[in-house]
């Protein structure tokens, strides 16, 4: 891969770069579109990274389909398709890891406490695989964007990183791989994530600026949902993610929810009002 990149970097063209885990749905198509536009040649790897995964959580069962993804990702215009195994990837005796010091201390940071520092470590290794000029993350993993960006910044990677609208179905649920595990009932608990940061803009614009107050609304929205269980509600600060108390600037609202088993995030960016 390193050798391709080289070449292609070589003859003075733009690497586009999407990072996958596979299991490939329309948000992961809309990144790679937007890396045809960005990019002369596009890559996309497919890895399920085991360092983002904690103990107990769904490393065994996140879905593959390999065959089906390549087809796509050939359809939406990649060149190279990058799949190495881990062993590959990690060697042996794999002991360097990328920490962040303040932005996984928040949100999914919480509840999932290796999972930022797997993701910054397997996306550090591969920009220095497929050396990219920009690369392409979906705005659903609003945290991972910020992490990936302040990564790029201290450690001077010269990669243009692109955050990518969430990429929704018709009825608002965010498109991702995890959906797979809903049965049809759990959907529909799962789409309360969708509406409820919809009503959390109503209540907003309706004069209610109160973090607190909105969250409770919200919480009370979504357990009322059956088989809902809530890891978190936060209204925060947008490039910090801090909490806000008052929404007197463009907050960023993020929930985690377990339905069932399955764990899903959404978030969205609140208004004040006018
Ligand atoms: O967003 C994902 O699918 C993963 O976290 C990523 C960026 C491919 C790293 O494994």
């Amino acid at each position: 891969m390193q050798a391709r990149s080289d070449l292609i970097r070589h003859y003075g063209k733009r690497i586009a770069f999407v990072p996958t885990m596979g299991f490939l749905h329309e948000g992961h198509l809309s990144l790679m579109e937007e890396g045809r536009k960005l990019g002369d040649e596009l890559v996309v790897s497919i890895f399920v990274n085991p360092a983002q995964f904690g103990p107990g959580e769904d490393l065994e069962a996140y879905p593959r389909a390999f065959e089906r993804d390549c087809e796509l990702s050939k359809k939406k215009g990649a060149n190279i398709i990058f799949a190495p195994d881990t062993t590959e990837l990690y060697g042996r005796e794999f002991q360097t890891y990328i920490t962040l010091e303040k932005l996984p201390n928040h949100l999914c940071g919480i509840s999932r406490p290796v999972h930022f520092r797997g993701v910054a470590t397997v996306v550090t290794k591969l920009f220095n695989i497929v050396r990219p000029h920009v690369a392409i993350f979906g705005k659903k993993d609003y945290q991972q964007v910020l992490v990936i960006r302040q990564m790029v910044n201290d450690l001077n990677f010269d990669i243009e990183i692109v955050g990518a609208p969430i990429i929704r179905e018709a009825d608002g649920l965010a498109m991702s791989s995890r959906n797979s595990y809903l049965t049809p009932e759990q959907r529909t608990s799962a789409l309360s994530l969708y509406q409820s940061l919809e009503k959390a803009q109503t209540l907003v614009e309706s004069g209610i600026t109160d973090a607190a107050k909105i969250a409770g609304a919200v919480s009370e929205f979504v357990t009322s949902h059956p088989e809902t269980v809530i890891d978190y509600i936060a209204i925060c600060d947008s490039e910090t993610l801090a909490d806000m108390q008052t929404i007197d600037r463009p907050a960023l609202m993020a929930l985690a929810v377990k339905i069932g088993k399955t764990r899903l995030i959404d978030n969205k960016i609140l208004s004040p009002p006018h």
